[in-house]
């Protein structure tokens, strides 16, 4: 939510910090704006309401004096629309001193007030423009921008990461952050800040991490780091995994499209490394311990979104398994209740971004209340899994299309490998059929590029239902989840209204909705399921059909007792009931998009979201 960059070296400062702002618009695009010292020491700063497009057009149409420090922004908006007068950077110092926010400033009105107080006017209605005043009045006492940022994050309440420049100290850049996010990236002779590594990784792939509330200076040839205390502290340095075309759209029509096309690869390169002689070990794990497994008497999975679907899955097999009771929470509901939580309740938080400050929250929450915490990730040097005691990260890659798509089934897939090692640790499985499932999980990313194939057909059901208005989801077992992500993606690219359904709830009211013409999507479950949990579903399908519904059925390839119910049916290989998810999401996927694409509307950037949610 709102990205961040910064820059000092030798290069112009703006084409910096727009290559940064490309990479990091995923992550708000409310406006966007820069702020540049010039050769001569002068500061400039444009900005613009709309998507980063504006911003880069007036910049060609009409150049910004360029020197070697800026910093830029890319908002989502939360105090104050988006308008061009609350795009960032804010100025301070009479002009003298920019700076951007992410985050929200919580005691801003009395801080506001004091401001007024003393003279100052306010050009906006953000809470970030309290925090460029106060450091540019800091900065008149100090003359030193490191002091006086030092001084201003003791008075701020919330969550924010800072980054300012001021005139009178070309070649420096300082940022602050607390409950939110910030990374360096250390360059020969040049140095930048980011709220992601893909702000600067096509500069770099060296970079360090900044922990909560610390501070960092940047010039062009040394990097400071100290906490809001003021004392020195040295950080850790990491090399990026990926390369900067991996955040590259190639020939694909959207970032999103490119990204459905990987979930094969997220998956394999998630299991990649965690297997060894056909059982699970994930090194990671160490750091928990074989006792400390053995030792938990519950799982908490708490994340949102899809990332809490993707826990929902974990949970029929994490309990199946390994014989452990897990639940699944949403991280905003878990923090601001009274759970019970004790040494030997282990907490896994699941987040793509690992930025998302409701799962961030919760999971301090859990660590204070004792309890192990364990976090499935995406991303590097993010911070929740710095605040976990263990990480098995996720390898799907980049993920730059706000709706999740890869790193869903990365995220399943290591649901799985943790409830298979856990099963191990716990000898709730034999070996052999540990190796069995491993077998067939390492066979999923083959069978799920077979299921690529369906996207032509689905394209054209898509652009059929173009004007559809309401589109219900229905799944049982691990196809529930699977339906509730296919309703999440149609709500928020398609801006329509779904819902995902336990088929077996239908008759408990939900089935009032079925009128001539509804569409419902049902993930069926194998016919070969000991559970007979195929034949409930075809009597769900009956019973909905027998309303006037229009039924798409999501059925392994040669269910032929589905057909006489289904208007449609889209095709999956077999697999084993734990592993029909990971095959069965990915035409819903496709739909989510193409329906989007037959409204006409941005894929990869729905409207009011933003890929990594930081403000509670
Ligand atoms: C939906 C989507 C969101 C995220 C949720 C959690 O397509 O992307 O629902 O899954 O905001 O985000 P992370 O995984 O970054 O914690």
């Amino acid at each position: 939510m709102c990205g961040i960059v910064g820059y000092v070296g030798p290069r112009g400062s703006v084409e910096v910090l727009l290559g940064g702002l490309k990479r990091l618009e995923y992550r708000g695009y409310d406006s966007a704006g820069v702020a540049v010292i010039d050769d001569q020491g002068a500061l400039g700063t444009r900005k613009h309401a709309g998507k980063l497009r504006v911003l880069t057009d007036d910049l060609g149409a009409t150049a910004l004096a360029d020197g070697g420090t800026g910093i830029g922004h890319t908002r989502w908006a939360t105090h104050g629309g988006p308008t061009d007068e609350n795009a960032h950077p804010h100025l301070g110092d009479g002009g003298q001193l920019a700076l951007i926010h992410n985050g929200i400033i919580e005691n801003f009105a009395p801080l506001k007030e004091e401001l007024v107080a003393r003279g100052h006017e306010f050009h906006s209605e953000t809470d970030s423009e309290v925090a460029a005043l106060l450091v540019g009045e800091a900065y008149r006492e100090t003359g030193d921008l490191t002091a006086a940022m030092l001084h201003v994050v003791q008075r701020l309440e919330g969550a924010f990461t800072l980054l300012a420049v001021h005139a009178g100290q070309p070649g420096v850049v300082v940022g602050a952050r607390r409950n939110s996010p910030l990374v360096i990236g250390l360059g020969d002779g040049e140095n930048f800040l980011g709220s992601d590594v893909a702000a600067f990784v096509e500069h770099t792939h060296r970079a360090m991490e900044i922990g909560q509330d610390q501070l960092v200076t940047i010039r062009p040839d040394s990097v400071e780091v100290v906490g809001f205390d003021g004392v020195a502290v040295t950080p850790k340095t990491f090399e990026v995994d990926w390369d900067a075309t991996a955040a590259e759209k190639g020939g694909w029509s959207s970032f999103m499209a490119k990204e459905i096309s990987e979930e094969p690869e997220a998956i394999a390169k998630t299991i990649l490394g965690r297997v060894s002689d056909g059982l699970v070990h994930v090194p990671e794990l160490d750091a928990l311990g074989d006792d400390v497994l053995r030792g938990i008497d519950r799982v908490l999975i708490i994340a949102c979104g899809t990332a809490a679907y993707a826990g929902l899955v974990g949970k029929y097999a994490i309990e199946q398994w390994a014989r452990v009771p897990v639940d699944v929470e949403l991280a905003h509901e878990f923090r601001y209740r009274d759970p019970v939580l004790s040494t030997s309740t282990l907490v896994i938080s699941v987040s793509q971004s690992g930025e998302t400050m409701d799962t961030l929250m919760a999971v301090k929450f859990a660590r204070e209340a004792g309890a192990r915490t364990l976090s499935i990730c995406n991303t590097q040097g993010a911070t929740i899994p710095r605040e976990s005691d263990a990480v098995i990260y996720t390898h799907a890659g980049p993920e730059v299309a706000v709706a999740s798509t890869k790193a869903f089934v990365a995220q399943i897939t290591a649901m799985y490998l943790f409830g298979l090692q856990l099963a191990q640790a716990r000898a709730t499985l034999d070996d052999e059929t540990v190796r069995g499932l491993v077998a067939e999980l390492q066979e999923v990313p083959e069978k799920l590029t077979k299921v690529l194939e369906v996207g032509d057909r689905i394209r054209e059901l898509a652009h059929w239902m173009a004007d559809t208005r309401s589109v219900l989801f229905l799944g049982r077992h691990v196809g529930y989840p699977v339906a509730l992500e296919g309703a999440l993606k149609l709500k928020e690219l398609a801006y329509i209204h779904a819902e995902g359904f336990a088929a077996g709830e239908l008759k408990h009211g939900p089935i009032a909705l079925i009128e001539p013409g509804q569409v419902v999507f049902v993930i069926v479950p194998s016919p070969r399921d000991e559970r007979s949990l195929h034949a409930k579903v075809v009597s769900n399908i009956q019973e909905i059909r027998a309303r006037g519904a229009r039924v798409i059925a999501i059925a392994e390839e040669g269910d032929v007792a589905v057909l006489p119910h289904a208007d449609e049916v889209i095709r999956i290989p077999l697999a084993s009931p734990f592993f029909e998810p990971l095959l069965a999401v990915v035409p819903l996927h496709i739909f989510g998009m193409e329906l989007a694409a037959a409204k006409g509307l941005d894929v990869d950037q729905p409207r009011n979201l933003a890929k990594s949610v930081t403000v509670e």
